[in-house]
């Protein structure tokens, strides 16, 4: 890819209501750890409205098509995403292609009239993941959010995930959402609840918050777990000990917020099972920018967002294999069919009462809003990238 120019308009699209609540540029972080207490206290004060605005799902969506660009939702977009995660990973199986192939319906027949799955298409390596009953896939979902991703993976691939956010808040709302869609029961005990503190299990015991809640019909659980991921190497070695493993870590738009990348590589191939799988979709920036492109796209993204600096695809691919893991899938640089993320996040916080909330936050949360700007016009200058790709542990 070419070296991306100066924009000759970055402030193009500024709204009355963005350019009331302008803010000079660049609150250095600190320390790292000042960095993560403030995306801690971000998404304890934010993850309501998240859920509000924007869905169970705090990520980008993914529209492959020019008639999914045309037609499909922001909540088909981002199930789009998730089912091009596992089949870059080749974590698949007939459900997920079913459920693939319903959402591309929409996608495709205004094309061709054909139903095509859209998340298999343009893939390599889609081969199955086995699971059997005595051994449910274990997948470790890192960075959870609100545990969307966690609750589908769990649904569609009848998993056991594990979700982990630095934010007690997210971990709430978590496991409110995931009792409310449990439907499993057994023995006339009910499993989970809305209120669910203890909640009675078929075996007599009890089961606490910190257990797994059983969720959708082919016996998928879930978990959440408080943690800040620096730790899960010692946290899940220490539960579950190195012989059991995941299958698969997932990571879907969490490791940009990491300041220690290397040391997440490292930790997802310690936690991983010999053949077990990562599974990755993030934020980068574009190779080789310029000074004058970076201060003008990349910073106020950085600044808003609470990200240390920004790495390329490339850096990725590099810590991966020197943490000892092999590439599986992508890099598969996906911007152009994700960026229109924005637009709808754009227009969806023109809301005074939004900025006046965001302004009670303090500068983070201008900043924050702020950026949803900058990363328009990164999009739109191919500074701003967006990319997914799957790593595996040597069996
Ligand atoms: C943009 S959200 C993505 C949520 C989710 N993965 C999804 O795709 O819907 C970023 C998530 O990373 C989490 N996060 C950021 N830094 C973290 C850290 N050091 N440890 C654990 N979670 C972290 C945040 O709490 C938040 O849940």
């Amino acid at each position: 890819m070419s070296t991306p120019q100066v924009p000759q308009n970055p402030g193009e699209e500024t709204t009355d209501l963005s350019k009331r609540y302008d803010i000079p540029l660049g609150l250095a972080h600190t320390t790292m750890q000042a960095l993560k207490d403030r995306i801690k206290v971000h998404y304890d004060l934010a993850s309501d409205y998240y859920l509000k605005l924007w869905g169970e799902h705090i990520h980008h969506g993914y529209w492959p098509t020019a008639a999914s660009k045309a037609t499909e939702s922001k909540e088909t977009a981002q199930l789009n995403l998730i089912h091009l995660l596992l089949t870059t990973a080749a974590v698949t199986n007939e459900a997920v292609q079913v459920e693939a192939a319903s959402h591309a319906t929409a996608a495709t027949a205004a094309d061709t009239g054909t139903a095509v799955p859209i998340a298999v298409a343009n893939d390599t390596h889609v081969a199955s993941t086995e699971r059997t009953p005595q051994h449910p896939l274990r997948i470790l979902d890192v960075g959870c959010g609100v545990g969307g991703t966690t609750r589908y993976l769990a649904k569609v691939l009848g998993a056991q995930v594990t979700g982990i956010t630095i934010s007690g808040k997210q971990v709430q709302i978590a496991q409110r959402l995931s009792r409310a869609a449990a439907i499993t029961k057994s023995g006339g005990n009910v499993l989970s609840n809305d209120e669910g503190v203890v909640l009675n299990r078929a075996d007599g015991a009890t089961e606490t918050d910190a257990e797994f809640i059983t969720i959708g019909e082919k016996g998928g659980q879930v978990k959440f777990v408080e943690l800040d991921a620096e730790k899960m190497g010692e946290y899940f070695t220490a539960e579950a000990g190195d012989a059991q493993g995941f299958d698969v870590v997932w990571i879907s738009e969490a490791l940009s917020h990491f300041p220690n990348k290397a040391l997440f590589f490292q930790n997802a191939h310690r936690l991983l099972r010999p053949g077990g799988k990562l599974v990755l979709a993030d934020w980068f920036k574009a190779e080789e920018l310029g000074e004058g492109v970076f201060d003008a796209d990349i910073k106020p993204i950085e600044d808003g967002m609470l990200l240390p600096p920004l790495c390329t695809q490339q850096d990725y691919v590099n810590l991966a294999t020197t943490a000892g893991l092999q590439v599986l899938g992508g890099p598969k640089d996906i911007s152009l069919d994700v960026s229109k993320t924005w637009d709808i996040s754009w227009s969806l916080i023109q809301n005074p009462s939004l900025w006046a909330f965001a302004f009670s936050q303090g500068r983070d949360g201008i900043a924050f809003l702020q950026a949803f700007r900058a990363m328009r016009r990164g999009y739109a200058n191919g500074s701003f990238r967006y990319a997914v790709m799957a790593f595996s542990k040597n069996a």
